[in-house]
């Protein structure tokens, strides 16, 4: 089902129209998604920006953090998405490692992120110390989403997945990190993990459009993990998420109910079989007939 009116073509997200979607205050709607079919399903019901976030490491990859990602792992996905995505921006994630040696292998990185599987911009974590690198990227022609509060990236470094921005010294720090990311002319803003007064604050200081995850409702616009709102995360679920769906359920559901049809012998059915023509079929049989008839 598409929400969009008959008669008014969707038009296509880019930078620009995120802008304007700030201008007059019309929410920014972001998923993440990982393959072909999400992707297909994410932009056809209307959703103004497709994610192909690191959050896959843990997602579809199975890891217990978003760490391990490869630049050719993140470029597999992005390509299969790019395959099913027609309206929406469509933004690559660079995965740990890929920006932080030098801004020469992070342009290198992000040019293969356009280049090799079609994304229209790439989002890198952290503010003020990444602004430079941005502005690097951003002359390389490459628009670019930022993400600060909680950057899952640097785990290690925060003590686990913890919310940002509770101190007025840190509260501090993420406005000047928005502050500077603003000026560097990033796309959009990630806010991640921070108080929502911390996020309306930073949202009413910058131009660039915010997109919140557990920042509040006065962001521009939000984000979910496609596996949150369906519940296949297998993990307690986040504060911030709202389940829209069980596709646990339904997929336990369809793969029982497919064991069980099989072990009873109930699935395929004779109509769910192909058949060989009728003459293709007596001729077999006339063919059967006399073997037997021989070997009597
Ligand atoms: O990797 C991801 O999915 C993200 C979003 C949660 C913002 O970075």
């Amino acid at each position: 089902m598409s929400l969009t009116p008959i008669g008014e073509p969707r038009q296509k997200t880019t930078v620009s129209s995120l802008k304007n979607k700030k201008s007059k205050q019309e929410p920014i709607t972001c998923l993440t998604a990982y393959d072909y079919a999400m992707a297909r399903l994410v932009d056809e019901a209307g959703i103004d920006i497709v994610l192909v976030g690191d959050s896959l490491a843990m997602t579809m990859l199975g890891y217990d953090n978003t760490l391990s990602v490869t630049v050719d792992e993140m470029l597999h996905h992005t390509r299969a998405v790019r395959r099913g995505v027609k309206h929406a921006l469509l933004v690559g994630d660079m995965p740990y490692g890929s920006y932080h040696l030098n801004a020469e292998e992070a342009v290198r990185n992000a040019a293969r992120f356009v280049k090799e599987a079609g994304a229209e911009a790439v989002k890198v974590e952290g503010g003020e110390k990444r602004a430079d690198l941005i502005r690097r990227i951003i002359d390389a022609e490459i628009p670019v989403a930022g993400h600060i509060g909680l950057t899952p990236q640097s785990v290690n470094v925060m003590g686990g997945y913890r919310v940002q921005g509770k101190s007025l010294a840190d509260i501090e720090q993420l406005m000047r990190d928005a502050v500077a990311l603003d000026r560097a002319g990033v796309a959009c803003i990630y806010l991640e993990g921070i108080p929502r007064e911390v996020g309306a604050m930073i949202t009413a200081e910058v131009a660039t459009p915010t997109i919140g995850i557990g920042a509040g409702p006065d962001c521009d616009g939000q984000v979910l993990v496609f596996h949150d709102i369906l519940n296949l995360t297998f993990a307690p679920e986040a504060k911030f998420v709202r389940r829209y769906g069980d596709a646990a359920a339904l997929i336990t559901d369809a793969v029982q109910s497919f064991r069980a049809d099989v072990a009873s012998h109930q699935y395929p059915s004779d109509s769910e079989s192909y058949h060989l023509p009728k003459d293709i079929q007596a001729a077999l049989e006339a063919v059967l007939e006399r073997k037997r008839s021989l070997r009597r």
